[in-house]
């Protein structure tokens, strides 16, 4: 179970400290990654807005050879292109899909956002069939809002 509220004092904490957005996005994903083994794969894009596609930022769990992924391509290029979180409950069931490994079943995209300013998204995979609830849909907008308060301010 993520404690997300812990996690999202803690990124407070580091931001005070003086760490910067990519200390942030490790970390945050390290501590997701290893709350719950629902997820399997745990992962920051952060979108380039010159070439508008999502570069790989830090990962946890297998290799992936989706590092840059072009808005529209794919779930994940998908919810930015939508502008909208994505929970996928049975991936064989999605025609625009990038398959990372073929045991992953469902997926959670949550976008990195200030309003319409997208600046990634957490991309979270699990094995098993519609894993991923409102809840965890919650939790992790807590902890995306927290690293766009960071984005944002190193874009200032
Ligand atoms: N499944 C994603 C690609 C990312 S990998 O799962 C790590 C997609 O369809 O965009």
């Amino acid at each position: 179970m993520l404690e997300a509220g812990k996690l999202v004092r803690d990124l407070q904490i580091m931001r005070d400290e003086g760490y910067l957005s990519d200390a942030l996005l490790r970390y945050a994903v390290r501590t997701i990654a290893t709350s719950d083994k629902r997820f399997s794969w745990v992962g920051v894009y952060l979108l380039n807005p010159e070439t508008q596609e999502l570069w790989l930022h830090n990962y946890m769990g297998s290799p992936t050879e989706h590092a840059k992924i072009p808005v529209g391509t794919g779930v994940c290029g998908r919810a930015v292109a939508e502008k909208s979180n994505l929970n996928i409950p049975d991936v064989s069931k999605e025609s625009n899909y990038l398959a990372c490994s073929p045991d992953v079943q469902s997926e959670l995209v949550v976008l990195i956002r200030a309003g319409d300013d997208i600046f990634g998204q957490i991309d979270l995979d699990s094995e098993d069939a519609a894993a991923f609830n409102g809840d965890d849909e919650l939790l992790l907008q807590g902890v995306a809002d927290k690293l766009a308060e960071q984005l944002a301010a190193e874009r200032r």
